[in-house]
């Protein structure tokens, strides 16, 4: 039976990486006869300059259908500077998840042993690191309603959002994360601003809720603030982090740095159904847009978890996983992980030795 998977570029990087992930995915496709078949649609700055639209209709109803999806990255300065803040690539991006009520983002911060000492900390610090950061991904200050910005009396003007949570948005991320502490050591921490802000007030009611129907997994709380400060402190105290959409999105960047470069971190975008999108954990990259000098393994590895997730394919997982393990055994690094002693590479050289690798 065959599988669609909707690949999109995006912008900046994005084409880049795409492009030498999908060279790994038609080499597993061939080599595990996985029946997918690989398609393309534009998003975000790419759909934009196309369409005039961030998210075209055709793009929307791809996503749809497909079995899974797997994306670059979106945005850049090109884009930026659009008044019409509704035009943005990010929306695209944005309206995926939305439309698609992607809810459950799992990001694994994982450091290869082989760039232990490409990490900005000590190698005792982050040696062995294995933590998994859930975050809630369609709602929270990035959805939350009212938004804008308006004028006050006397002319000024305001802007402001809201950071809204209902009870049932808490407990189905919730429930994603206790289910993945079950699965792995069994300790969840539940990251807020419970000192601060209602809306977290409820958020650590709901995990305290949910304990009880957990009872083999540890939970905790911790400020936000101190667990960006835990994080690269001792990183290694954590084993699976759930907290909201936009301390996710902060916290797994801070995360990536332990696992050597933001390069290295693939993420997964999930519905209640376990149909998902899968992304690197950054962006799109302009400062080195076009140069090749851009890592490909956190979409390589994207792609893994891609075929993991939803399309029941764990040995070619596993299979991608090794790969790139092999490759840095072999000490090819692109730039951004680049230490003494290692061949640099191009993007496309890197996705070659993946490929090369897998045979
Ligand atoms: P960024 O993640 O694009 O870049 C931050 C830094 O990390 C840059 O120095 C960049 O060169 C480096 N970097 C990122 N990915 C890399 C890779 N694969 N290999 C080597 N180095 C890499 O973040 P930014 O500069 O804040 O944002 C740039 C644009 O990307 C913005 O328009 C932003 O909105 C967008 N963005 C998109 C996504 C996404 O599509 N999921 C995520 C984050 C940011
Ligand atoms: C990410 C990105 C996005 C986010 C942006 C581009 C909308 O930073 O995927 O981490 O904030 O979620
Ligand atoms: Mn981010």
């Amino acid at each position: 039976m065959s599988k669609n998977v909707l690949l999109l570029p995006g912008d900046g990087i994005g084409p880049e990486i795409v492009s030498e992930a999908r060279k790994v995915l038609e080499s597993v496709n061939a080599k595990f006869s996985l029946g997918l078949e690989l398609s393309e649609a534009h998003l975000g700055g790419a759909a934009i300059d196309a369409t005039g639209k961030p998210l075209p209709d055709e793009t929307l109803a791809a996503c749809k259908s497909a079995d899974a999806i797997l994306l670059g990255a979106v945005g850049g300065p090109k884009w930026d500077t659009n008044p019409d803040f509704a035009i943005r690539p990010e929306k695209g991006l944005l309206g995926i998840r939305s439309e698609l009520e992607l809810f459950g983002n799992l990001r694994p911060a994982i450091l290869y042993p082989q760039l232990a000492h490409a990490s900005t900390l000590k190698e005792e610090v982050v040696s062995g690191l294995d933590i998994l950061i859930v975050r809630e991904l369609t709602g929270g200050i990035y959805f939350g309603k009212p938004r804008g910005v308006r004028e006050k009396e006397g002319g000024i003007r305001e802007g402001y959002n809201t950071y809204v949570y209902d009870e049932n948005e808490i407990r189905r991320i919730g429930r994603v994360a206790f289910e993945a502490a079950r699965a792995r050591n069994k300790k969840l921490c539940s990251v807020d601003k419970a000192n601060v802000l209602e809306v977290t007030v409820l958020w650590r009611e709901i995990m305290e809720e949910l304990k009880a129907e957990y009872p083999d997994v540890e939970l905790s709380h911790m400020y936000v603030d101190n667990a960006a400060m835990q994080l690269v402190r001792a990183p290694k105290q954590f084993d699976v982090i759930v907290t909201g959409n936009m301390f996710g999105d902060i916290l797994s960047d801070a995360a990536a740095m332990l696992t050597g470069s933001i390069g290295m971190l693939p993420s997964a975008s999930l519905d209640k159904n376990g149909k998902g999108m899968y992304e690197p954990c950054h962006g799109s990259a302009p400062d080195i847009a076009g140069q090749g000098k851009a890592n490909p393994l956190a979409t390589i590895l994207s792609a893994a978890m891609m075929l993991r997730y939803s399309l029941d394919q764990g040995e070619a997982a596993d299979a991608i996983e090794q790969a790139v393990s092999k490759v840095l055994d072999q000490g090819l690094r692109t730039p951004d992980i680049l230490s003494a002693g290692m061949r640099e590479v191009s993007t496309s050289e890197m996705g070659d030795a993946v490929v090369a690798a897998l045979a």
